[in-house]
């Protein structure tokens, strides 16, 4: 890729843009003009982009016989030079020449001089925007979606040697059912797997191709778009010429997908800072993804997940932005939608970002297994065992062995013991019909092999979960 601006800057590297509106209150209108309209220093990361369109659009050109071959070959040339000099790291950016389009046409006209002016032909900067965003944003997606790929692995690795290891499964953070940790990876390989699904939606829906729309009405010369929508990798061309150049839902799409998947990293991130903690003690963190304290020298701060943590808030910030940006703009075209790159921008590197450091800390996890099984068993997680035991054994209500179930919680905790621990004598006092059986559920190991119904907490059900997706990610 070629990007290597600071995306949310107007002002491009070379520092030039300090010198020209540094004092702000005495530039002249033409300068305060400059500073408002320029957007090379973020839109330079459609660099890429813009050349794939142009050399699709002058093939095309030639095809249908609107240029010469000779200027066809030219400004192929001249483009192929382009492209070298922005991988070197040579291309001349600037500010002058206000955004992306116009600098590499203005250094086109300097390579190969007079045929440069004929690549505009049946094109206009609306159109060709449309096209560089809309295919900015169709490789975000693809990057997207290997990356949450790569997570689902990392998650599957950790979750299948742990498929049977006890951990407590929460409501309200409250111990509530024994689970195992397994399990608990396996949700989050769930969520992640519909955002992967959200950005292939948002992808196919965005692959028609906006190039010849033109200004905003088409274009009077014969034209094919199909050709360069083909050579472009979109499945049609557009089929208005308004909405091309006037809508930019393919990228709130992907910031909405992109929002919901760094909400689900957030929960994650949020649960591996719970069980960092010492009270906690569920995992370990290497030094990799965690840093000490200047002044506590007993501390690991888990830094890396919580600043995946925080991303989310860029994220829906993104998504919130570029809606208020295309929110009430009259068809086609406005400046405003120049505003729609920055937000896009930097949200994607945030979920690139976050999605690479959450693959690392997912592989660098140590579990705790003896930890998590301990909590497993406190709290009185069994005790929709012992109810259920009831409902199944004594053919009671489900209502009225709640109550026995609570009552016999309320006589443990008295007691200070577990309810595997209650003597029998205390739970035939509250129902007399209860054996000694009764035992063999009320345990975490037997609480977690009990739950045998599709996609429950039992190691069979987890073990064919993710077998199921190795298969799917294979
Ligand atoms: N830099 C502009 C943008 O990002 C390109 C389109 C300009 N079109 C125009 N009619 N001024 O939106």
């Amino acid at each position: 890729m070629t990007d290597t601006s600071s995306p949310g800057s107007n002002t491009p590297a070379s520092g030039q843009g300090q010198a020209m509106w540094g004092g702000r209150f005495t530039a002249k209108p033409a300068e305060l003009m400059q500073a408002i309209n320029v957007s090379i220093g973020f839109d330079r990361r459609m660099a890429a982009q813009d050349l794939a369109g142009s050399r699709a659009h002058a093939a095309m050109l030639r095809k249908q016989g609107v240029i010469s071959s000779e200027d066809e070959g030219a400004i192929q040339q001249g483009l192929a030079t382009i492209e070298a000099e922005i991988q070197a790291g040579t291309f001349p950016f600037r500010e002058e020449f206000e955004d992306i389009h116009m600098n590499v046409e203005a250094r086109l006209r300097e390579l190969i001089g007079a045929p440069a002016g004929r690549l505009h032909t049946a094109r206009s900067r609306n159109d060709q925007v449309a096209l560089d965003f809309r295919m900015w944003v169709r490789e975000a997606c693809d990057r997207t979606i290997g990356q949450i790929h790569a997570l689902q692995k990392a998650l599957l690795a950790k979750a299948e040697p742990h498929a049977a290891t006890l951990t407590p499964g929460f409501t309200h953070l409250q111990p509530a059912q024994p689970v195992t940790f397994g399990h608990h990876l396996m949700a989050y390989v769930e969520m992640f797997g519909r955002d992967a699904a959200r950005f292939a939606d948002a992808r196919a829906r965005m692959n028609e191709c906006p190039l010849g729309a033109a200004a905003l009405a088409g274009s009077p010369f014969p034209i094919d778009r199909h050709a360069t929508a083909q050579a472009l990798g979109f499945e049609r061309p557009t089929a208005n010429s308004l909405d091309s150049v006037a809508d930019r839902d393919f990228a709130l799409e992907s910031l909405a997908a992109a929002s919901i998947c760094a909400t689900h990293l957030s929960r994650l991130a949020e649960e591996i800072v719970i069980w960092m903690t010492p009270q906690f003690g569920f995992v370990k963190l290497s030094d990799a993804f965690t840093t000490g304290s200047s002044i506590m020298p007993q501390k690991k701060n888990p830094d890396a997940a919580e600043l995946v943590r925080a991303k989310a808030g860029r994220l829906l910030g993104s998504f919130t932005q570029l809606s208020v940006v295309m929110k009430g703009l009259p068809l086609t075209y406005s400046k405003d939608m120049q505003e729609d790159k920055v937000p896009t921008f930097e949200a994607f590197d945030a979920l690139e970002l976050s999605l690479a450091a959450m693959t690392g800390m997912v592989a660098d996890m140590e579990p705790v297994a003896e930890r998590m099984a301990q909590a497993a068993g406190a709290g009185y997680a069994t005790a929709t065992d012992l109810a259920d035991w009831l409902v199944r054994t004594l053919d009671m209500p489900f209502r009225d062995a709640h109550h026995v179930t609570g009552a016999a919680v309320k006589r443990a905790e008295t007691l200070g013991v577990d309810l595997a621990e209650l003597p029998l004598a205390e739970l035939q006092a509250l129902e007399p019909r209860v054996t000694a059986e009764v035992f063999q559920v009320l345990t975490p190991e037997a609480s977690v092999a009990s739950r045998k119904s599709y996609g429950g907490a039992s190691p069979e059900q987890v073990r064919a979960q993710i077998a199921r997706w190795k298969e799917i990610l294979a």
